[in-house]
This record gives C-alpha cells, sequence and structure tokens, in this order.
C-alpha cells in the first residue's frame, strides 16, 4: 500500500506545482468528536488524510510543499503519556514518514509548526472541518491584518477542491475495496432477509445487519434503514419503530464501511409473497427505472442525465399506475413526478458514503472512467393514492464507470427480481 500512497502524494504534488504561484496543501486528522461531556464519538479519520497516508493516527497534518526542499512533512505532537494509558499509543509517525519518503516535525505546538511550513507559500489549500490545525490557519490568516501575514500565503483556497479531483476517480485498489464492502454488505442482507416476515419488528433486522458487519471488523457506512409500509415513504427514515405486517413492502437502505471504503445499496423486498398488485406495480417502474438509468451511465454521460433517464421512466409509470394524469411529456416537463420522487439518481461512492465526485444535481460534473456512483431513483408515498396504499420503494446499486459503459459493482449482493426474492424470503 505505501507504493499507492506515494503515488498519490506525487500526483498531488504535481498538481500544486502546475500553477504559476508556489501552492501548498495542508490535510489534518479529524479530531476527536465529543458525545458528551469527556466522551467521545467512535473515531474516523479524515478520508483525505486517510487517502494519501492510510494512517489512522488522530492529530496528523500532512503538509505538501512543490517548491520547498522537503516537500513532503509530517506534523504530529509528541506521544501524550497520560492519552497512552488510556487509549494505547497512536501509530507511529516515524515508520509512517519512513514509508512515504516523508520528514517528520513534532512540536507540542502543531499549529505554529504548520504555519513555519506555509512561509513563502503564495496559496495555502486548507480543510474546512474545524478543530484541524488546516481550518484552525484558515481561521486565523482570515482575521490577521495584512501587514502580519508578510512571508504567510497571500490566498487561501478550500483544500476539498484539489483532494475532490483526485478522489473522484477511483484506481483498482480502491474498487476492490468498495467490491469487499459490497460482499459483507451482501452477506449481512442475506442473513437478515432469512428473518422477514409478518412481526418482525424493523430494529430486529437492523440490528442483526449492523452485527454481522460489526462482527467482521466493518461498520455501518450511515445508519441503517430499515423502513416498512408507509415508514418508507420517509427518505432517511431512521425511528426503526415499527412492525412488519403481511402484504406490505419493507425497504432496506444499508452498506457497511470495511477498511475506510463504502457500500450503500438499497433493496425493497415483499414482507409475504402475497404482494397486492398496485405496490407490486410500483416495485416494477422502480426497478424499470433503474435499469434504464443503469444503461445510460457512461463515460462522457452527467449525472443530472441520468437522473432524467430514470424521471422519464417514473413519469410514464406514473401514468400508468393512474397516479399522474395528461401527457407524459408535458408532465415531465413539469417535473410532475417530483412530489413522488423528490431526490435525486445518486452520488459518488469511495471513502465517504456520499463522495467527492459529481453529484446528482450537478450539470457540470462529466462521468469518467473508474468513477463509482450509486443509481437509487425510488417512488414514495406517504398516503394512499388510489389503490396504491402508503409505501416507499428504492432499489439501489454501486455502479463502476467503464471505458464503454458501466459495471454493477453490487449485482450479486441481493436480487431485484419480485419472483427471485420471494424464493428468498418465504
Ligand atoms: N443510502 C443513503 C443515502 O444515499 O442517502
Ligand atoms: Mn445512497
Amino acid at each position: 500500500m505505501q507504493e499507492l500512497h506515494r503515488k498519490r502524494i506525487k500526483k498531488a504534488l504535481s498538481l500544486l506545482k502546475s500553477a504559476p504561484t508556489s501552492q501548498t496543501l495542508v490535510i489534518s486528522s479529524n479530531p476527536a468528536a465529543t458525545r458528551s461531556r469527556d466522551t467521545h464519538f467512535t473515531y474516523r479519520q479524515n478520508s483525505d488524510l486517510f487517502y494519501f497516508t492510510g494512517s489512522s493516527h488522530q492529530s496528523l497534518t500532512l503538509v505538501l510543499r512543490p517548491h520547498a526542499k522537503e516537500q513532503v512533512v509530517l506534523v504530529a505532537p509528541p506521544e501524550d503519556p497520560v492519552k497512552k494509558v488510556w487509549e494505547g499509543s497512536q501509530p507511529s509517525t516515524k515508520t509512517l514518514a519512513r514509508s512515504l519518503g516523508a520528514s517528520e516535525v513534532f512540536s507540542k505546538d502543531v499549529h505554529s509548526a504548520v504555519r513555519n511550513l506555509l512561509r513563502g507559500t503564495e496559496v495555502a489549500f486548507l480543510q474546512s472541518i474545524s478543530g484541524t490545525p488546516s481550518a484552525d490557519l484558515r481561521k486565523e490568516f482570515a482575521t490577521r491584518s495584512p501587514h502580519s501575514m508578510r512571508g504567510l500565503p497571500a490566498s487561501v483556497v478550500e483544500a476539498e477542491r484539489l483532494t475532490s479531483h483526485l478522489r473522484c476517480v477511483k484506481d483498482p485498489t480502491e474498487v476492490q475495496l468498495i467490491r469487499k464492502a459490497a460482499d459483507l454488505t451482501s452477506a449481512a442482507l442475506l442473513h437478515a432477509a432469512q428473518f422477514i416476515k409478518p412481526g418482525m419488528k424493523e430494529r430486529e433486522l437492523a440490528v442483526m445487519i449492523e452485527y454481522l458487519y460489526r462482527l467482521h471488523n466493518a461498520e455501518p457506512a450511515f445508519n441503517t434503514i430499515v423502513a416498512t409500509g408507509p415508514s418508507a415513504a420517509t427518505l432517511h427514515y431512521h425511528q426503526l419503530s415499527r412492525t412488519l405486517r403481511k402484504g406490505e413492502l419493507l425497504l432496506i437502505d444499508t452498506g457497511c464501511e470495511l477498511d475506510m471504503y463504502a457500500c450503500d445499496v438499497s433493496r425493497t423486498i415483499p414482507v409475504s409473497s402475497d404482494t397486492p398488485a398496485p405496490l407490486a406495480a410500483v416495485y416494477e417502474c422502480v426497478l424499470r427505472a433503474q435499469e434504464a438509468a443503469i444503461r445510460a451511465v457512461k463515460p462522457g454521460a452527467r449525472m443530472t442525465e441520468v437522473h432524467g433517464v430514470a424521471a422519464r421512466e417514473l413519469t410514464y409509470g406514473l401514468k400508468e399506475l393512474g397516479v399522474l394524469r395528461g401527457n407524459p411529456r408535458e408532465l415531465l416537463k413539469k417535473g410532475a413526478y417530483k412530489p413522488y420522487f423528490p431526490h435525486g439518481i445518486g452520488h459518488s461512492l469511495g471513502i465517504d458514503v456520499h463522495d467527492v465526485g459529481p453529484g446528482a444535481n450537478d450539470s457540470l460534473g462529466v462521468l469518467e472512467k473508474g468513477m463509482v456512483v450509486t443509481i437509487e431513483p425510488g417512488l414514495y408515498f406517504s398516503k394512499s393514492v388510489g389503490k396504491i396504499p402508503a409505501c416507499g420503494v428504492r432499489i439501489e446499486d454501486d455502479v463502476l464507470v467503464t471505458p464503454r459503459g458501466c459495471e454493477v459493482l453490487t449485482a450479486g449482493v441481493f436480487p431485484k427480481r419480485l419472483d427471485e426474492i420471494n424464493n428468498i424470503v418465504e
């Protein structure tokens, strides 16, 4: 892996160097987030720092300065003996520096040490996550008088502007890690699916899924959504308080984060095989929209275009279902589908579940070979419409853009055809 991190750093250095001005990138570990008083949330490394270093060190700052003699510098505080008693040691900065070909600076005052490394730089790429040395310097520079900034960067740019550019196209190692996360997500879904039956509680299923993630050293990449019947009309439903009922649909939106890479899939599953015809028709409509949208994913396509393909299918489907009336072309133009499909078609996926890269509403973002995006159309009815009861259907897969089209990385996660799902759930 160290070769991979060196390669990424080298790419960032050459991007920084390509400008006529001297530019420096500063990326820090995430601060430990407080849950209450002195109790912390589970630590999650900063995605950019992880991308460049692979390190889980909680107080590390990486400085990339192509114009300086020491181009790659790691800054960390000396080990805190009290913290060590409670939490154990942080990974060795010296070992990491050796493997990355970096210099290291140990200082009790990381903020000042990084500020010193920025002297002579015209442009600083600094983070926005508050509580990090990188972001704190950004705040400091914004409030200092021009006179006191002599020798320090005259302009500051969001670090994420540069790191997004590097991270949005995945290398083969990253794709492999997403596949691994998909395998575990699949195992968890298939395991939980055996228990789907009327009387089961949403929470029981969510816990079963997350149990398998944690058992295999993974975590949920986001709070697992298990939503049955009308609960599924809430996009990010989190109450998990309902009991599964015969003849209803169950929406599961889940994915693990394994080795810092996320998977994100949604499947909508009948609670019993006697799905009422109107619900089955809603399901088939969403599946057709998802299949059409996936076919539209290819290099050069925009996510807004892929969204448009799904919106078209859903509009025609809503008309067939009797939900919308009128000329489908006019309906599509007016966005009549929006109350029933109120979200984007998908998002980039990688180290972050909503990763850097072209989002659903990003008309400038063009898909490129190596990007990974989710394709997740849905239809939601918060109250019954005609014969359709309150319900939600979403079908989501993770899709790799290939040279000529795309590959569905989560194709084997869980079936999508109703008859195949019924065979598993029976
Ligand atoms: N899977 C949750 C989301 O994409 O928002
Ligand atoms: Mn998603």
